[in-house]
């Protein structure tokens, strides 16, 4: 249908001066003619405004429908008597090759042949007055052909033009999305990266510090053999070294976790299994007290090849995350396991959605760095340990953008955007695929 014009404005100026040319020319004062070209001009000038503008849908309909009726007046003006023999019939070529501009091949067609109908209508006052003679008969037909000729071969062009374009702009499109899947795919690389520098210097750290907390340990525990109950003062501190060089000595562990290079033992397994397991972890902790537990599994969900004890520390941290997210109001915790398929492949994907506060939208890009954390007493490794499991299991894992579920917490309903969506997705398992993997 219609489509905008880009025509240079001196091209417009050109076509006035054409008019202007017919203007001047017999029959010279016939007032009415240089009223229509003069029309036709002021037309032909404010016509892609008009159409951009106003009418958007009618525009070009009222572009033809104008172009015509001026063309079929000034046919009869030109000429007293018979003004089917004017020598301005040629003008009908404006509305015909306006039509084939602005409307496909059918409509062009159409539009021709109300152009013919007009031009043809003298004919019957002309009738009246004198006979039709064969030669004048075949020199109405041949003007007609031409109009359809013409028509038709600036449509060819208009439509070729327009399937250009529509490629370009698809071709533009698909650049455009290739461009955002680089720019995400470089700030993966930036995470990944940075998260292999700060593995291994955690990793060198921890090890070091490893050893002599080892000494304290030790030494802490003899002491405290040794002071018996003889200093009541004495015992209490030595068992606050011990407590607490306990706690560094987990602490040094979970980071060495981190740090050493993921020894994957693949083995096919059914993703909603292993949810259940870290489901009975996390409630076993306690942690889920206030939670109503939403389970959404689709029955076919592709397996996976996974490493079921890492995968179970994955959705462990994820489901205690979204539990002290929540906090002791409590609320919804939706998990979502279904299969979905991309062009290249097919996955497995877990969704764990709460309805707690969400994440901060400055914090989205952070927190699966090692050491981000918001909570008092956090590491801030839970995510970070997820992001590596996944990685190594040539999965992906994200904070998904569609965290606008409604809830009801606590007794009332809420359709505001709240809570954060994680969303996991490992790769289907395929035949003949090996069982083990070190990343
Ligand atoms: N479901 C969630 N809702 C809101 N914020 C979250 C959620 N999950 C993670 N976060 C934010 O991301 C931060 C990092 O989480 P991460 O699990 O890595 O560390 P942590 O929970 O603080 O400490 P820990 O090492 O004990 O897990 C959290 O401190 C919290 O601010
Ligand atoms: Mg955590």
């Amino acid at each position: 249908m219609a489509e905008e014009r880009s025509t240079a404005p001196w091209l417009d100026l050109l076509w006035l001066l054409f008019l202007a040319g017919l203007a001047i020319l017999p029959p010279i004062n016939e007032p009415h003619k240089q009223i229509i070209l003069l029309l036709l001009g002021v037309f032909q000038l404010l016509e892609r405004a008009f159409i951009q503008h106003s009418l958007q849908r009618w525009g070009p309909t009222i572009a033809v429908l104008a172009k015509l009726v001026l063309a079929t007046e000034l046919i009869s003006h030109t000429r007293d008597v018979a003004p089917i023999i004017s020598s301005y019939w040629p003008v009908f070529f404006v509305p015909v090759t306006t039509a084939a501009i602005y409307f496909g091949p059918v409509g062009t067609l159409l539009w021709t042949t109300l152009t013919s109908a007009a031009y043809c209508s003298y004919l019957i006052p002309a009738l009246k007055e004198f006979k039709l003679e064969w030669s004048g008969a075949s020199e109405l037909m041949m003007r007609v052909l031409f109009l359809y000729l013409v028509a038709m071969t600036v449509n060819r062009f208009v439509m070729d033009a327009r399937f250009q374009v529509r490629r370009y702009q698809s071709l533009s499109e698909t650049l455009a999305e290739a461009n955002r899947n680089l720019q995400q795919a470089q700030a993966e690389a930036r995470r990944a990266e940075r998260l292999a520098a700060l593995g291994q210097l955690s990793a060198g750290l921890a090890h070091e510090i490893r050893n002599p907390l080892a000494v304290i340990k030790g030494s802490a525990e003899i002491l405290k053999q040794k002071l018996g109950s003889a200093d009541e003062m004495a015992r209490e501190l030595s068992d606050y070294i011990y407590t607490e060089v306990n706690r560094v000595s987990a602490l040094v562990s979970r980071f060495l976790d981190f740090a050493r290079p993921t020894q994957l033992d693949l083995r096919p397994a059914v993703l909603a299994d292993i949810v259940e397991k870290s489901l009975k972890a996390v409630a076993d902790q306690g942690a889920d007290r206030q939670v109503r537990i939403v389970r959404e599994y689709a029955p076919d969900t592709p397996r996976v090849d996974l490493d079921e004890d890492l995968c179970e520390q994955v959705f462990t941290n994820l489901i205690l995350n979204a539990c002290e997210a929540m906090g002791d109001q409590g609320g919804d915790l939706k998990i979502r396991i279904f299969g979905e398929s991309t062009e290249r492949e097919e996955l497995a994907v877990a969704e764990i959605e709460d309805s707690g506060p969400g994440v901060p939208a400055g914090m989205r890009e952070q927190i699966f760095n090692p050491f981000v954390s918001t909570k008092k007493t956090g590491v801030g490794l839970g995510l970070a340990i997820v992001s590596k499991i996944v990685d190594a299991h040539g999965g992906k894992v994200t904070l998904s953008d569609s965290s606008s579920t409604s809830f009801s917490t606590a007794g009332s309903s809420s359709s505001q955007q709240q809570g954060a969506c994680f969303r996991v997705t490992f790769p289907a398992a395929a035949a003949g695929k090996d069982a083990m993997g070190v990343v």
